[in-house]
């Protein structure tokens, strides 16, 4: 049981939500009679003591943003064992007795090995983009994400349409082939291409040639940039094909803005179970969704096994292209 202080800290790829989930956990702690500790810049803030208190107004005008008004950063000392020790006595000499975690897999993998020193426990929440993070069926900022890539892919629809185009889009997910999955669904797409799925360049480009002579009009070819580069992947459909192709690299872009209604609510609820949680005395968990209910998650299988593609969407995907 925690009755004194707890952090918080965003750390790897930021994510829209990010901001709902730490202000979800500020604002608990506060109306549980708990101090608060924001640390900024991720690890590496955490290493560099940048950890500053905060109140319930450090929060405000906060939901609506995307970003993370704690700052992130990549931090390398944090994976040697010295540079987990400076940062867990810098939380020490503050006073604080948890903290809370909310990035991608590799942060709360530097979370796992940051408890399993001792001296600190630790609730992760997950923060990607990418909705690659195991045990959960959502992250905070995917949903954003999503609908930001499927809106770009929309309007290039309609230029591909106009020119009888091919168009490439190539969207974020480093290893991780949901955002291209979801958005390429939704949008449509006659292609998916993600890292976890096999397929013949071969075969596609034949097939594109054959559509074409029956009268289709463009294709849209959503790949995510851990399978293949969308430039590469442009000149050799161009090549293979013989018809006009364009590459658009949607980048940062799905990082950014606003978040969605969804992602800020589940942002919110993870948000409050974490600090409660943690105030409660528990430690090592990730808190995530599983069918729409927030469920806990140990925190050392979660870091410890890679999140599948749904083979359900997979599947869908081959049904409707
Ligand atoms: P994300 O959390 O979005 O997956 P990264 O993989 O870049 O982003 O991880 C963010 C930070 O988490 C890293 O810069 C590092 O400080 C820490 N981290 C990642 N992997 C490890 C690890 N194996 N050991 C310790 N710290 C790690
Ligand atoms: O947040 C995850 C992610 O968006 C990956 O899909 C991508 O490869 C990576 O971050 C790029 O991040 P950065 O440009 O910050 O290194």
């Amino acid at each position: 049981m925690i009755t004194g202080a707890i952090a918080v800290m965003t750390s790897g790829g930021d994510s829209p939500g990010m901001n709902a989930a730490a202000r979800a956990v500020v604002r608990t702690a506060l109306y549980e009679g708990v101090r608060v500790f924001g640390i900024q810049n991720g690890y590496k803030g955490m290493l560099a003591d940048e950890i500053y208190e905060l109140e319930a107004r450090s929060v405000s005008d906060l939901i609506q943003r995307g970003g993370t008004f704690l700052g992130t950063a990549r931090c390398k000392e944090f994976k040697t064992e010295e540079g987990r020790k400076l940062g867990l006595k810098n939380l020490q000499s503050h006073g604080i007795e948890g903290l809370v975690i909310i990035g991608g897999d590799g942060s709360l993998t530097g979370g796992a090995l940051l408890s399993k020193m001792g001296g600190i426990p630790i609730v992760g929440l997950p923060g990607t983009i990418d909705n690659d993070v195991w045990g959960t069926d959502y992250t905070i900022g995917c949903d954003t994400a999503a609908n930001t890539a499927l809106d770009a892919i929309n309007k290039l629809r309609d230029t591909a349409s106009a020119h009888r185009r091919i168009i490439v889009v190539e969207v974020m997910g480093r290893n991780s082939g949901w955002l291209a999955m979801m958005s390429g669904i939704a949008s449509g797409a006659e292609y998916i291409i993600v890292p976890e799925v096999k397929y013949d360049l071969d075969d596609i480009c034949h097939e594109i040639v054959d559509d074409y002579k029956k009268g289709r009009r463009y294709t849209i070819i959503v790949v995510a940039e851990g399978a293949c580069s969308g430039v590469g992947l442009k000149n050799v459909v161009q090549e293979k094909t013989g018809i006009d192709t364009r590459v658009s690299i949607l980048g940062h872009i799905q990082r950014g803005g606003s978040p969605t209604m969804e992602d800020r609510i589940k942002a919110s609820m993870l948000g409050e179970r974490a600090a409660l949680a943690l105030i409660s005395g528990v430690s090592n968990v990730v808190f995530g969704f599983d069918e729409g209910k927030v469920v806990s998650i140990n925190l050392f299988d979660s870091v410890n096994n890679k999140k599948p593609l749904d083979p359900e969407l997979v599947r869908l995907a081959s049904v409707l292209k």
